[in-house]
């Protein structure tokens, strides 16, 4: 597939999308308490993707994906199918995946939460998660290459003593869920590509607080980490710009500028 260098009028398209998601991963924060199944969860947001935002789930039927999200709590790494067995306990940590589609374009975010009060290990791997994918935003301009995306992670991450997982990756998305630029977490001799204007992809780190080994369960979804350490993972669609970068999917909460001046 080509790159698509998306204009003004497709941005604003995945800008919409993109602001649904956001809200979608702001709504449920107050939902996140020990005893909710991950199932109640899903629902919550399918409900107010539907019905508020008149947007649909991208993850709903997606190869066959079973509902409206992904959450994967402590060592699911991603891919987590929302069950109405899995209920959250105090400490745990949880990472809610929400993509969508409106007007026929795509938008794909996630973040972290804590059940309760977090462990020690546990916010310390979320907050390193999320640094580097800071670190690797503001990294973000036409004319590099998308390797330094995955170097600048590593980098950070390695020096915290965590592992970047290496089977899944970043995205370019518009008019497809996934499409080319694929972006690493990681740095590879793979060559990438030169960054330009227009270009809209995920930037979705998976950590591990153990190595960076994966394996599948038996429902052909849920990834694992193989060690069972614990994993934690944010995600942002962004838009390079002709200075750096704009993030699509922040939230309010954030503490960083949408339009990054890089
Ligand atoms: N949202 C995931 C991503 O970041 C993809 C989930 S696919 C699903 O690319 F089918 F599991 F929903
Ligand atoms: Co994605
Ligand atoms: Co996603």
């Amino acid at each position: 597939m080509p790159i698509f260098i998306k204009n003004e009028a497709e941005i604003k398209k995945i800008r919409i999308a993109s602001t649904i998601a956001a809200d979608v991963l702001e709504m449920i924060e107050k939902y996140i308490k020990p005893g909710i199944s991950t199932e109640k969860l899903d629902t919550i947001c399918s409900n107010y993707i539907l019905y508020k935002k008149n947007a649909i789930s991208a993850c709903l039927g997606y190869l066959g994906f079973p509902k409206s999200t992904c959450i994967s709590v402590n060592d699911v790494v991603c891919h987590g199918i929302p069950n109405n067995k899995k209920l959250l306990k105090n400490g745990d940590i949880v990472n809610i995946d929400v993509a969508i589609i409106k007007n026929k374009w795509y938008s794909d975010t996630s973040k972290m939460y804590f059940v309760g009060k977090p462990t020690i290990l546990g916010e310390r791997l979320c907050k390193i998660t999320q640094e580097a994918l800071y670190l690797a935003l503001k990294k973000i301009k036409p004319g590099i290459c998308t390797s330094i995306i995955g170097k600048t992670i590593q980098n950070y991450v390695e020096k915290n003593n965590f592992s970047v997982v290496r089977n899944y990756c970043g995205h370019g998305i518009g008019k497809n869920f996934h499409e080319d630029p694929q972006i690493l977490h990681y740095f590879s001799q793979k060559k990438g590509i030169i960054l330009k204007p227009g270009m809209v992809f995920t930037v979705e780190p998976m950590i591990n607080a153990g190595n960076h080994l994966t394996r599948i369960m038996k429902d052909k979804w849920t990834v694992k980490t193989k060690d069972r350490s614990l994993s934690a993972q944010y995600e942002h669609t962004v838009l390079v710009t002709k200075t750096g970068c704009e993030i699509l999917t922040l939230r309010k909460e954030e503490k960083i500028n949408s339009q990054l001046i890089n």
